[in-house]
C-alpha cells in the first residue's frame, strides 16, 4: 500500500477502490479464491485517459481494504485486453493445472486490423496457478473469434451445475449470445437474446447472468441478466446498466417481464459496467456486485489529477417480488460497517418545515442510515443538505408528492465545469406503504450513494466539492416529518 499522504489528494475516495495512479474503467475478472476477493480492472498504466487496455489487479480479504498487485495482463500480439471474467477451474477441466484447481480469466482481445481497416474482437484465455500472482496467456488464443462482427466482447463465464457446462454470456452489439463449453477452451454457440428487448440506447456491453432466490415467494428462483448500455450521442443519461429477470435452462434465456419495459440497476449517473463475483463460497451465499463509478459521457474529463476512475461500493444483490413483478434489490456489503468510528443517534424527533444542522464533517466521509415517518405530514419533501466549506452544496432527499428519491448535484461540479450533462438532479421512484421511508447514504469525498426503501432503489453519483469539510443538515419542506431513527456515522479512511 502507498502512504496515507499519497491517497490524500483532492477528490481521492477514502473507502472506494481507486487505482494507485492512472486510468481505470470497468471491473473485470472478479473471483473469490483461497480467502481473497480478486478485483481486476480495465487499466491504462501510462496515462489518465483511456488508452491501450491492460488488466490492473488488487486483492482484498474484506472487500474494504485492498492490496494493489502488479498488472495481470498486458496487450500482446492479439491486441488490447478488454473486459471479461475469471473463474476457479476446480476440477481442472481445462487441463491447464495438472489436476489441481487454478484461476482462468476469459477476456476480449481487441485490435485494429490495419490491412482490413476494421476492429477485430475475439475471446481469449489466461491462467494462473499461483493465486492470481502471475498469469500466462493460453497458446491457442483466441478461443472464440468474432468472424467479422465488430462488437463481440466482455465474456462472463460461470459453471452451470444442472447442464454440467461452462456458460459464456457475450455482448454482441444489440444483443447477448450464450455459448457453452466443457473445458473453457472450446465453445459452442447456444442462443441469443435481446434484439427486441429492453433498452437499446447504446451498444450492449458487459453482461452477467446468475440465479437468485426470490424474496417474498415460496422458494422460487429466477435468473438475472445484467446488460450495460454504452454512451450514445443524444442520450443525456450516457452509459447505464439495465437488467432482465427470467429463466435460463443452460442454453436459452427467456425474459419474463414485458419486452419493452426497461429495468435500471441504478438511477444515478455513475454506475457502469458492473458485474458480480464468481465462486463466492456457498456458506456465504451472497451475490456480490461492483460497478465502475463513472459515465462514458465525461469519464475522460473528470477533474482528478494523478488517477482517474473509482469503483462503486461493493453491494449485495437479491430479488424481491413486488406487485409489478420481480425486481433486483441491492445494499452495500456489511463489511463496510467496520469503517464506523463515531455514531450520533436521533430518535423520535419531529422536524417542522425547517433545516436543522446535524453534524460537521472534517474528513468528507459519512454514512447516514434512517427511518422517517411521513404519514399525514403534509411535507412535500425532506432530506439532507451537504454544505461544503467551499460554498458548494448538494441535496439528497425524497420528493413525497412524486414518491421519488433523488440526488441533486447541480452545485457540486467543481470549480471548472467539465461537461454540460454533469450538473443535474437524478431520481428514482420508490414504492411502498409510504408511512415510513428508509434509506442509507454514503458520502466519500467525490461520491454520493443512496439505497432507499430497503434496497429497492439505488442512486450513485460522482460529486466534486472543492473542500472536504461539510455541514450535514436535515430539512423538511411544506410540512413536518418525524425522524423515527437516524444514525449518523463518521467513517474512517481505509488509508489511516
Ligand atoms: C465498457 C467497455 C467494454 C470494453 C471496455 C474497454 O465500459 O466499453 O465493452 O471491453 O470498456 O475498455
Amino acid at each position: 500500500m502507498m502512504t496515507t499522504s499519497f491517497y490524500n489528494e483532492k477528490f481521492r475516495p477514502q473507502f472506494h477502490f481507486t487505482p494507485e495512479a492512472h486510468w481505470m474503467n470497468d471491473p473485470n475478472g472478479m473471483v473469490f479464491f483461497e480467502g481473497e476477493y480478486h478485483l481486476f480492472y480495465q487499466y491504462y498504466p501510462n496515462g489518465t485517459v483511456w488508452g491501450p487496455m491492460h488488466w490492473g489487479h488488487a486483492v482484498s480479504r474484506d472487500l474494504v481494504h485492498w492490496e494493489h498487485l502488479p498488472v495481470a495482463l498486458a496487450p500482446d500480439e492479439h491486441g488490447y485486453i478488454f473486459s471479461g471474467s475469471a473463474v476457479v477451474d476446480w476440477k481442472d477441466s481445462s487441463g491447464l493445472f495438472g489436476g489441481k484447481p487454478g484461476l482462468v480469466a476469459i477476456f476480449t482481445h481487441h485490435r485494429f486490423d490495419e490491412e482490413a481497416q476494421v476492429v477485430r474482437q475475439s475471446q481469449s484465455i489466461a491462467y494462473s496457478a499461483d493465486r492470481g500472482r502471475t498469469w500466462l496467456t493460453y497458446e491457442g488464443n483466441p478461443v472464440l473469434k468474432g468472424e467479422g462482427i465488430v462488437d463481440f466482447r466482455d465474456p462472463k463465464v460461470f459453471w452451470h451445475e444442472p447442464s454440467q457446462h461452462w456458460i459464456m454470456v457475450l455482448a454482441v452489439g444489440d444483443h447477448a449470445r450464450f455459448y457453452r463449453s466443457a473445458d473453457l477452451l472450446n465453445w459452442t454457440f447456444c442462443s441469443e437474446f435481446g434484439r427486441e428487448e429492453g433498452s437499446h440506447d447504446g451498444v450492449w456491453e458487459c453482461p452477467d447472468l446468475f440465479e437468485l432466490p426470490v424474496e417474498g415467494s415460496a422458494g422460487d428462483k429466477r435468473w438475472v441478466l445484467i446488460i450495460s448500455i454504452g454512451n450514445e450521442e443524444g442520450v443525456p443519461e450516457g452509459s447505464r446498466t439495465q437488467y432482465f429477470v427470467g429463466r435460463f435452462d443452460g442454453e436459452t434465456f427467456v425474459n419474463e417481464e414485458s419486452a419493452d419495459q426497461v429495468l435500471w440497476l441504478d438511477h444515478g449517473r455513475d454506475n457502469y459496467a458492473g458485474v458480480t463475483w464468481s465462486d463466492i463460497p456457498e456458506e456465504d451465499g451472497r451475490r456480490l456486485f461492483i460497478g465502475w463509478m463513472s459515465n462514458w459521457k465525461y469519464a475522460n474529463l473528470t477533474p482528478t489529477e494523478s488517477w482517474r476512475g473509482a469503483m462503486t461500493l461493493p453491494r449485495e444483490l437479491w430479488l424481491k417480488k413486488e406487485t409489478g413483478g420481480i425486481r433486483l434489490y441491492q445494499k452495500p456489503v456489511e463489511e463496510l460497517n467496520s469503517l464506523r468510528v463515531r455514531t450520533v443517534t436521533l430518535q423520535e424527533r419531529l422536524v417542522a418545515a425547517e433545516t436543522q444542522l446535524l453534524l460537521e464533517s472534517g474528513n468528507g466521509l459519512l454514512e447516514v442510515e434512517g427511518t422517517v415517518n411521513v404519514n399525514e405530514s403534509g411535507a412535500a419533501e425532506f432530506g439532507f443538505r451537504l454544505d461544503y466549506a467551499s460554498g458548494q452544496s448538494g441535496t439528497v432527499g425524497f420528493d413525497l408528492k412524486r414518491s421519488t428519491v433523488f440526488i441533486d448535484r447541480s452545485g457540486l461540479e467543481g470549480d471548472v465545469p467539465f461537461h454540460e450533462t454533469f450538473a443535474g438532479r437524478h431520481e428514482a421512484s420508490v414504492q411502498g406503504d409510504h408511512e415510513t421511508v428508509t434509506f442509507r447514504i454514503y458520502v466519500d469525498r467525490s461520491s454520493v450513494e443512496i439505497f432507499a426503501n430497503g434496497g429497492q432503489a439505488a442512486l450513485t453519483d460522482l460529486i466534486f466539492p472543492e473542500s472536504e469539510e461539510f455541514e450535514l443538515s436535515f430539512y423538511s419542506a411544506g410540512g413536518s416529518v418525524e425522524i423515527v431513527e437516524l444514525n449518523i456515522h463518521e467513517l474512517a479512511s481505509v488509508y489511516e
